[in-house]
């Protein structure tokens, strides 16, 4: 499926982290559609060095920056403008991070400081990419920026703990900066809210095997995979969804309008 729908686009795609990352599909999928793109990545998560064979196989450099340095993000902005010839067409927002998750505390007993930090990574580095973009008018008109998000952000997932908070702060920031971006530069702002899916930061959720064939039987189509969800994010970068911004857009198979399923109620 090559209809170089993005050629002649230029982006930067953060949160490549291995070949399950929803951003590596990302970057695959763009490529194919022909794209011109940076890839960026926290330093530390770059000690793997995986992400040098995706930058191999898309053909695009890396700039390192982690999202809570608006050093690094102003580093990032302007070299990605210098390495790609012009204003960047379309970002990718893949990042999620909680030290409370990761280190099993309790929501009803978080650590703050690890609150914070999950807040800053997970949903906070969009508002600073945005703002550094516009500081620089780095975007162009028209451009298109996506963020991954969960259904936690509306509804309760125990388990997703802090993470939830992080989501409702992203889609928020969302509108609010779709708004005045919008306003500005017409560039469109959107979240997409993708079904579990198999990667580092989905696996590290507590209880996320049950959890994902739970979501599988609530959703008619199934759970939707990275791939499709990449494939969902080219056609938000692309000039045939030039109207739709500050939406949180449902990804999942059906999951967020069931209630219950035939398949669930035979389980009781
Ligand atoms: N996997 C799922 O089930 C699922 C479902 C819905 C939404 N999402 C969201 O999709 C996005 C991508 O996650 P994924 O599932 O592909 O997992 P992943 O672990 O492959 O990606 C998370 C990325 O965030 C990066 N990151 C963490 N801290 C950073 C920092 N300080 N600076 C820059 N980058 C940093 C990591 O290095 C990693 O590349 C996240 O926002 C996640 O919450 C995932």
């Amino acid at each position: 499926m090559a209809n170089e729908l993005l050629k002649g686009k230029r982006g930067i795609i953060f949160g490549a982290l291995n070949e399950m990352s929803i951003a590596w599909k990302v970057a695959e999928q763009a490529h194919k559609q022909g794209a011109k793109f940076v890839l960026t990545n926290a330093p530390i998560a770059m000690r793997m060095g995986e992400i040098n064979k995706l930058a191999e196989a898309t053909n695009s450099q890396i700039i390192p920056a982690d999202a809570t340095s608006e050093e690094d993000l102003e580093n990032l902005i302007l070299k990605a403008q210098e390495i790609l010839g012009g204003k960047i067409d379309f970002i990718l927002h893949s990042i999620g991070m909680s030290p409370n998750v990761r280190k099993k505390k309790h929501y009803t007993d978080l650590n703050y400081k690890w609150y914070q930090t999950s807040l800053d990574v997970s949903a906070i580095s969009l508002h600073k990419t945005l703002s550094i973009a516009m500081k620089h008018d780095a975007i162009s008109e028209w451009g298109s920026v996506v963020a991954l998000t969960y259904i936690a952000a509306q509804r309760i997932f125990p388990d997703y703990s802090d993470m939830a908070d992080a989501k409702s702060l992203l889609e928020s920031i969302t509108r609010s900066f779709g708004y005045h971006y919008g306003l500005k530069n017409k560039v469109r702002i959107n979240t997409i809210s993708q079904s579990p899916t198999v990667t580092t930061a989905g696996s590290g959720v507590e209880g996320f095997d049950k959890f994902i064939n739970y979501s599988e039987k609530m959703s008619p189509l199934g759970n939707a995979g990275a791939v499709d969800c990449a494939n969902y994010c080219v056609s938000l970068f692309s000039d045939l969804t030039k109207y739709v911004t500050m939406q949180n857009l449902f990804h999942d198979g059906g999951f967020s309008s069931t209630g219950v399923t035939t398949e669930v109620m035979d389980k009781f």
